[in-house]
Parts: C-alpha cells; structure tokens; sequence
C-alpha cells in the first residue's frame, strides 16, 4: 500500500488529442502537423498513424468509464486546435468544440476534474505552412485559439495547461525534426522556444479573464547527472540543464533566460522583444511537471551515445559535430523501461525538491500532469513492471511533499495505450490494454492496482 496522500489530492490519467482521438477528418476537422508528418515515408515507425489511433472521438463514453471505475478524480486530455479552428485563425468550427463540450460534462457527471491542455502539438498545418513556431505570429494565433476555447469551457473547465512540453516540440519538431513539422534547424530552433513561451504568456490573461480555473504550463524536466566531479563535467551538466529544464522555466517564474552562451547564442537575441519577457513571467497557479528519468552527461569526448532519455540520445545523434557542449552517458545499474529509459523513482523526488529549491517561493504548487512507463505486453511479466514503476515514483511524490514541495497531483500516462509519436503503437504506456484492430480495451494489473490505491480515497 502506498503512504496516505493529503486530502484533495488530484489522482488522474493523462492523454493527448492526436494520441487518441483518431476520425481527422470527422466534423470538420483541419490537418495537423502530425497527420502530414506521418503521411510521409520513414518518419514514423511501421508506418504508423493518428488517423485512427484509439478512436477514442467515438468512444470516449467507455474510456470515461473506465476512469471512473478506476476511481480517478481528475483527468488530463487535451484539446485538438484543427477541430477548433481548421484554418488556424477565424471563428471557432462549433462541432469540433462540441466533442469536449459533451467530454467535459460526461466527466463532471462522474466527479472527474478535467484538467485540459491547449497544445499537445498538434498544430494546424495551415499555420505550420507560415513558419509554424518560428513564426512569432503563431503565438498569437495561439491566443485567439484559446481565447475560443475558453468562452466553451471556461465556466466547467478547473485546470487550463496552456503548453504541453515546450522543450520538447522545440528540440525534436524543430531542432532535429524527429516529431512533426520534422524541421532540423538544430540551434537555429530557439525563436520557436521564445514563440511557444510567448504564445503562453499572452494566453494566460485571456484565460484569466474567460474561465474560472487554474491556469498552468507543462513542462518535462530531467535531473541532470555530471558524469564526474571534474571541472569540465560540471559545465557540461549546467549547459544541458539551461537548455532542457531553465530555458522553460527561468522565463516564467524569473522573467528572464538563463545564460545560453555555451551554444553561442546571444545575451540579448533579437527575437526576444521588448515586453515579452513579462509577458512569459505572467503568474502561474500550477506547474505542470512530467517526469521519465534522469540524464547524465559528460563533457564533450567523442564517446558512443548512452542509454539516457532518447530525446538527448537523439539529438546527440544529429548534432555529432555541430559542436554541443555536452555528451550523453549511460545511466546503468537501474532497470529500464520497453522504450530504454532508466528507472530512477528517487530522480522524481530530487526533480521537486530541486525546482523548490531553486526558485523558492517563486515556485507555485506542482502537478505532476505524467508519470508512467512503456512497458511490452509480455506474459508472465503481468504488468509487473509497470506497477513497481508507479508505486516507486508515487512514493518520490509523497516523500517530496514530506520535504515540504506542494504537490498538489499526480497523472499516470497514460490511460490506454496509444500512438507513442514517431515510435507509432510499439510503446505501450496504457494501464488499460488496446487492441488495435479490434479497439477492444482490457485494463491491465496496473489498473487494477491503482484501483485498490484509489479505494481508500473514496
Ligand atoms: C511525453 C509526451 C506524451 C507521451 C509521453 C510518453 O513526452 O508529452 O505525449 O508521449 O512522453
């Protein structure tokens, strides 16, 4: 049995719109950045696609039954903009809203809090077709985007997570071009951080003053391993740290960008105008914090690519002579997940009390908004794997808020597996199994593990 967690704690599930939704071309929805990205040969493993994912834009009565009868009081989901706005800008397409709109209150039926996010990188191709996040414009189509949502579900809505994992979409969608729009414009990305931020920030008024809820970002964070204690594996930490965990938070809860010099980028780069920074530091109710596993790194040395979270591996793997100041080092003497990811549930706990530690009382409460692991459906294991993965990093979580951290939740990722991006429907993150050419779902022993968890808050 876990430890007693305080009372009110958010216990949910997370997901994403093009990881389930499936029907792209139902009630009018417009293309997104990852129905073109797949439509090309090579970028997604086995061929693979959303177009029909977990259909879950059909059955989402029996996945919202599912949650309740795991006992969930919150549910992470987010919302497609090319439903909203098929052309990127304009007036909302009132049957792409209606999907949340009956989701919302299905939910509410079953005293499940959604907490809904706005972009979980599914960007209309319209406005990809304009420059995308490079384009400082997005940001604020970005705003009107949310600005239609918002006047829909602003009054039943709790929790608005402007962003899902700005690092991310930037590093591998337009540094290295692993996720869709597929642009390898390496550390030439950065205006489509900048934009991303800034497209949050002005958003966050917007929200403020059309719903009653919380409003958050979500970030994904990795504790940062030196490989040794050497002068030169220190900075080398510090340099990957600026770039994967401060470059998205710094702005918001600081108002202003750590040093990025070890990339060579400017102090002062032109893309950052006046204004925009206190735009991005707007105040926040909750930091969304999505936790895998730690990263090691070295200094630079010219070694093999280690086992570290496949985002660094990957861009390690692209920059190879671009001259990054950092090497990834293989974290061993941990299990590891299907997907190759460390096991570390102390790296959650050293993760939220080292963000409370850096930013003090700049720091507001903390939703964990993804936790999980892919894990092969392999008989015998029965899902074994998963649930040592969820007790360990639940109990990082509740030791964390011992330490003093207010953590106000905790979302497993995921609720049904789904398309894992550019790895397709190899990953299998779901605590409820999908058959994919059936779309049968069968909750696995993880589920049935976090429901007796969950019994006792009832
Ligand atoms: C995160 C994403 C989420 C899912 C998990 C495994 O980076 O936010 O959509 O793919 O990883």
């Amino acid at each position: 049995m876990l430890p007693r967690f305080p009372e009110g704690f958010l216990w949910g599930t997370a997901t994403a719109a093009y990881q389930i939704e499936g029907a792209v071309t139902e009630d009018g929805r417009g293309p997104s950045i990852w129905d073109s990205f797949c439509a090309e040969p090579g970028r997604v493993k086995n061929g693979d696609t959303g177009d029909v994912a977990c259909d879950h834009y059909h059955r989402w009565p029996e996945d919202v039954a599912l949650m309740a009868d795991l006992g969930v009081n919150a549910y992470r989901f987010s919302v497609a903009w090319p439903r909203v706005q098929p052309d990127g800008r304009g007036p909302a397409n009132a049957k792409g809203l209606d999907f949340y709109d009956r989701l919302v209150d299905a939910l509410a039926d079953r005293d499940i809090m959604p907490a809904l996010t706005l972009y979980h990188w599914d960007l209309p191709q319209v406005l990809q077709d304009g420059g995308g996040w490079m384009n400082r414009d997005t940001a604020h189509r970005f705003v009107e985007y949310a600005g239609l949502v918002a006047d829909r579900l602003g009054d039943r809505v709790d929790v608005w997570i402007t962003l899902n994992e700005p690092f991310v979409h930037m590093t591998e969608g337009y540094g290295i071009g692993t996720h869709a729009p597929g642009e390898a414009l390496l550390m030439g990305a950065l205006p489509a951080a900048h934009h991303l931020l800034l497209g949050h920030g002005l958003a966050v008024p917007v929200l403020r003053e059309r719903t009653s809820g919380q409003v958050a970002i979500t970030n994904n964070y990795s504790p940062v391993w030196a490989a040794s204690d050497s002068e030169a594996d220190l900075t080398a930490a510090a340099a990957f740290d600026a770039l994967q965990n401060r470059l998205f938070t710094d702005p918001l809860l600081l108002g202003r960008y750590p040093g990025m010099g070890a990339y060579g980028v400017a102090a002062e780069p032109a893309f950052v105008r006046d204004g925009d920074l206190d735009a991005i530091a707007a105040p926040l109710d909750l930091l969304g914090v999505n936790y895998y596993s730690p990263t090691r790194v070295a200094a630079p040395r010219g070694r093999a690519a280690g086992s570290g979270p496949s985002v660094l591996r990957e861009v390690e793997r692209h920059l190879e002579g671009a001259g990054l100041p950092f090497e990834d080092v293989p974290i061993s003497g941990y299990p590891v997940t299907a997907f190759g990811w460390p096991v570390v549930p102390d790296g959650l706990h050293e993760l939220l009390t080292g963000l409370r530690t850096a930013y003090g009382d700049a720091l507001p409460p903390v939703l964990v908004t993804e936790n999980g692991c892919s894990a092969p459906d392999v008989p015998g294991r029965a899902d074994r794997d998963r649930i040592d993965y969820l007790d360990g990093h639940c109990r990082a979580v509740h030791r964390a808020i011992e330490d003093g951290v207010d953590v106000r939740g905790y979302f497993v990722w995921s609720l049904l597996d789904n398309f894992e991006w550019a790895e397709g429907f190899d990953q299998r993150f779901g605590l409820v199994h999908v058959d994919y050419a059936t779309q049968r779902r069968t909750p696995k022993a993880s589920y049935h593990w976090l429901r007796e968890e969950l019994a006792r808050y009832r």
